[in-house]
């Protein structure tokens, strides 16, 4: 049998539980094919997220609830292509794990065989059963709690969870409930710091944060948000490190420029004959057709 070598050894989900024993801070960001899987990994990320923001981020859509397995297959497969050294964790999408415990392996089980190491699926304590069965298919399991963004709708819009005591008690609780059944980490977005901190203290399983303070294991956020590629406002627990859009902007209307000035494409673009071929083509003159 064959595998892939690569420079650095390959991240497995045994190494979020080895990293964060170590203090080491987990890295972990989306991607949605395989240039973005490229340039991720090449920056050495830990992580990498077929995440289901790939709706938003890259199909127009308001939410992430229209996703479906299928277009959830079609990124997975691009970001497999990459052949990537970080962990490849995707996301289960809407209604793909709703519906019972067979049809959640199977969802779940068809995307490992496409390449998938681990899966993330939305939800606390109601989610034991099928986060129990995963398991113990051998599938790893990654739980996310806190702002759901599955739950919009149930969450009456994208707020920060946890605030109120009772709520911060029931996000503790299902923290504990979800590893308990079997996750090998959890992903933890808008919630209170504080609070994030404590999940993070009681749990023997990684944390990974997003809009969660810093106490987390680790930290994860959207490719495109990092680097600037969506114009406009971002939430607050987003840095920026690249003005992505504007960078890319530029340099595509610089190309129109030359394009426009006839400046593009110089001999550096193009091909030219041989001597020969090119002595041949300028003496031949068209023969009259009768
Ligand atoms: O789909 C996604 O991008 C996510 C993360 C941001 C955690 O679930």
């Amino acid at each position: 049998m064959s595998h892939v070598s690569h420079a650095r050894p390959v991240v497995t989900v045994l190494d979020l539980q080895r990293m964060a024993g170590a203090g080491e801070r987990i890295v972990m960001v989306t991607a949605y094919d395989a240039i973005t899987a490229r340039i991720a990994d090449a920056a050495g990320v830990d992580v990498l997220l077929v995440g289901d923001s790939v709706g938003n981020v890259c199909l127009g859509f308001e939410s992430t609830l229209p996703v479906t397995m299928a277009m959830m297959a079609h990124h997975l497969e691009a970001v497999v292509r990459s052949r990537p050294r970080a962990l490849l964790v995707v996301d289960l999408p809407f209604l793909s794990y709703h519906l019972g415990v067979e049809d959640t392996l199977r969802n779940a089980g068809g995307l490992v065989q496409k390449g998938a190491q681990a899966v993330k699926l939305e939800g606390g304590a109601r989610r034991v059963p099928v986060i129990r069965a995963l398991v113990e298919a051998e599938i790893p399991v990654m739980g996310h709690l806190g702002l759901t963004p599955q739950s919009v709708n149930a969450m009456g819009g994208y707020k920060v969870q946890g605030r109120e005591a009772a709520a911060a008690v029931g996000l503790l609780e299902d923290a504990l409930r979800i590893q308990d059944a079997g996750c090998c980490s959890v992903v933890l977005e808008g919630i209170p710091a504080e609070l994030a901190e404590r999940i993070t203290r009681e749990l023997t399983i990684p944390t990974i944060g997003i809009g969660a303070g810093a106490a987390c294991r680790g930290q994860v956020l959207v490719f495109h948000d990092i680097l600037g590629l969506v114009p406009g406002r971002h939430p607050k627990f987003v840095r920026t490190y690249l003005d992505g859009f504007e960078t890319l902007r530029e340099g595509l209307g610089r190309w129109g420029e030359d394009v426009r000035a006839g400046r593009f494409p110089g001999p550096q673009e193009s091909y030219m004959l041989p001597e020969a071929a090119r002595e041949q083509v300028t003496a031949w003159k068209p023969t009259t057709q009768v």
